[in-house]
């Protein structure tokens, strides 16, 4: 049997950031039932029980940005179509703004055990250069959420955006240690 890692991509964003780079779309929403029916196409047309599955990623874009029920469908449908082992690492990467209570249920019956939350920063005046849409009480707010649901954390910070110093880093870092 052949070892796999799954990278999914889900290419949709609430708001997209002044330095992005990667395949996303903002105010595309009336296609997001489309592109998962046919990721779970390809899912099932790619699909092999020879293939061993043994991690997961859901990326973005944001894919916390979809409905809870889609990201459970996806992965009951590689369930179907591939040999998916237990207690693999299975990530999803979300933004704060785009997830609630409901939606980490649905991560958790999906047996996601990972969240990727993009903070970028926890100084206001940056997050509002880089165009993000939330500011840092929200962010910290989204973390404490997903604490409580004893997912494995892991916090996007960028660093070297124009106005960003040393020091912006440094306390950015200090927040996350404490
Ligand atoms: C694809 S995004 C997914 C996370 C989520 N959409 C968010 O932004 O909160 C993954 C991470 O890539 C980083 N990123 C995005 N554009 C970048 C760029 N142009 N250069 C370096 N890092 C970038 C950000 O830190 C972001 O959190
Ligand atoms: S939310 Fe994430 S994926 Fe979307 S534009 Fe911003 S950095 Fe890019």
């Amino acid at each position: 049997m052949k070892k796999l890692g799954l990278y999914i991509h889900i290419p949709f964003c609430d708001k997209i950031c002044n330095y992005c780079d990667f395949t996303a779309f903002q105010g595309a929403n009336s296609k997001i039932k489309e592109y998962v029916e046919a990721l779970k196409k390809e899912i099932e047309l790619k699909g092999n029980k020879d293939f061993l599955i043994d991690s997961i990623f859901i990326g973005g874009g944001t894919p916390s940005f979809i409905d809870g029920k889609y990201i459970f469908d996806i992965l009951e449908k590689l369930r179907e179509n591939f040999t998916v082992l237990d207690n693999i690492e299975i990530t999803i990467e979300t933004n704060s703004k785009t997830f609630d209570e409901k939606k980490l249920e649905y991560y958790k019956r999906a047996k996601i055990n990972r969240l990727s939350i993009g903070v970028q920063s926890f100084n206001d005046k940056i997050l509002k250069e880089l165009g993000r849409n939330h500011n840092s009480k929200e962010a910290l707010e989204s973390i404490e959420l997903v604490k409580k649901f004893g997912f494995d954390i892991n916090l996007d910070l960028i660093f070297g955006y124009q106005s960003q110093t040393i020091e912006d880093i440094l306390y950015d870092l200090e927040i996350v240690k404490k």
